[in-house]
């Protein structure tokens, strides 16, 4: 397993472009299942998530070429099994994404339950208490832990379904299946992250009639079928997010180019509280954070437009070098905090009390032998690696690799000191 090495690194300088959103991506290739016809997607991050994805659709019988410049090519001429792969969605549970899709196209579809991960039991209740309102039948096999869902004799058709929570994956599935059902379609209390616009408009692209993505009331009509498109993947705000943190932390000054001002909003407003510079510039979002003393914040994660609980991490690491204690809830998953002890092997002197923790901050950070608990929290061991006296080697990075295009010299081309090893 590879591992990464940083030393100590100075405040960082240069310019970085954002790669295609890895949560952006990913639904809009599970969407081309919904059509016979080609689709083409640009700007598609060299992503591990990405690989699987391209596997878990060629496993239904997709085919799929690529320019190796970001553009995939995709077409599900047709689907020649409903079922699928166990060990797939164990690599990615986000491959559920194609259930939507699969019962929408084929009225049927038999899917391993993804199972939980670090950092939460992420069940698929909502999932599937959506494909209930548009008339499918159920049957959720517990036992062999798979779900096989049935759309009724006259096809899905179109309700109202309010989701109990605003979830990513449940408004994505639902928003899919829905856009061949007969009907009228409402998603009540719907996720509202860009990454819903971008799928969406992937889909009206394709044919669907969809109105409201991006507020908490989607709706869609019904249409008998879809065609190919054209897309862009739009930039990843979580990435342009780890970026700022990495300027914020080395007390650096850095423009990041390809990112669109709007999706980090929550993120821009944390760091101005803490004394950062951003600002829009015609080159992309200058953020200084250079010859100045930097103070404390709280952060509260929520749904989007709330503060991301994806950028929870990496800022919790940058709080740890500022003057003053913060505190930072974490309220969308259970259990996000794995982070936190690997944060204290390099003196951060983090506490937690429920789903708060407490963040003394003012501190030095030490070198130290760190895992990557999760994707994000892998790249916030990397930031505290950035600024900790002397060698800190992240292991696990496998994590990282899923979610971050050419994470390594995205950083080097910054000024940081860091090396990706096999580890021994
Ligand atoms: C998406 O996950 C993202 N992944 C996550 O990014 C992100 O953290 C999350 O949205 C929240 O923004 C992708 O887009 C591939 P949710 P998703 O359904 O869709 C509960 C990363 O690091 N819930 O909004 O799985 C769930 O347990 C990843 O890039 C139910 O209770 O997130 C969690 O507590 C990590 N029942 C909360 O909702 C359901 O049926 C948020 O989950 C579904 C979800």
């Amino acid at each position: 397993m590879a591992k990464i090495l940083i030393n100590s690194s100075g405040p960082l300088s240069g310019s970085v472009f954002i790669s295609g959103a890895k949560n952006a991506v990913l639904p809009l290739m599970a969407a081309t299942l919904l059509t016979s016809e080609e689709c083409i997607i640009d700007d598609v991050p060299s992503l591990a998530d990405v690989t699987v994805m391209r596997k878990m659709l060629e496993n239904f019988g997709s085919v799929i070429t690529d320019d190796g410049k970001g553009r995939l090519s995709i077409r599900a001429r047709e689907i020649t099994t409903i079922e699928g792969s166990k060990d797939l969605v164990r690599e990615m549970r986000a491959s559920t994404v194609v259930m939507g899709p699969l019962l929408a196209r084929c009225g049927e579809v038999i899917m391993p339950l993804p199972g939980g991960c670090a950092i939460g039991k992420r069940p698929i209740d909502l999932h599937l208490k959506g494909f209930k309102a548009l008339g499918a039948d159920v049957d959720l096999d517990m036992e062999n832990e798979i779900v096989h869902i049935k759309a009724g004799p006259e096809g899905l058709i179109g309700d109202v379904i309010y989701l109990d929570f605003p979830s990513v994956g449940a408004t994505e599935n639902i928003l899919m299946a829905a856009t061949l059902a007969k009907g009228t379609t409402i998603i009540e209390n719907a996720a509202k992250e860009p990454e819903i616009i971008d799928l969406a408009n992937q889909l009206n692209k394709m044919g669907a009639k969809i109105k409201g993505a991006g507020t908490d009331t989607i709706r869609i009509t019904g249409v008998a079928r879809l065609t190919g498109s054209i897309h862009t993947v739009i930039p990843d705000r979580i990435e342009t997010g780890t970026f700022m943190l990495a300027a914020a932390i080395t007390r650096g000054r850095i423009v990041i180019k390809n990112a669109i001002p709007g999706h980090v909003r929550p993120i821009v407003a944390k760091l101005k509280e803490c004394g950062v510079t951003v600002e829009t510039t015609e080159y992309g979002i200058l953020v200084d954070a250079t010859d100045r003393v930097l103070t404390s914040t709280n952060i509260k994660t929520l749904p989007y437009p709330g503060f991301p609980t994806d950028i929870q991490s990496p800022f919790m690491a940058f709080l740890t070098t500022v003057e003053g204690p913060s505190v930072v809830r974490e309220t969308v998953f259970e259990n996000r905090f794995m982070h936190v002890n690997e944060l204290n092997r390099m003196g951060a002197d983090i506490s937690i009390e429920n789903r708060e923790a407490r963040v003394p901050g003012g501190k030095h950070l030490k070198g130290a032998k760190v895992r990557a608990t999760d994707l994000r929290a892998g790249a916030a061991m990397v930031l505290a690696g950035l600024v900790a006296s002397g060698t800190t080697e992240v292991s696990e990075i496998y994590h990282i690799e899923r979610g971050y295009e050419n994470f390594v010299q995205k950083f080097k081309g910054l000024g940081a000191d860091l090396m990706r090893v096999e580890e021994d």
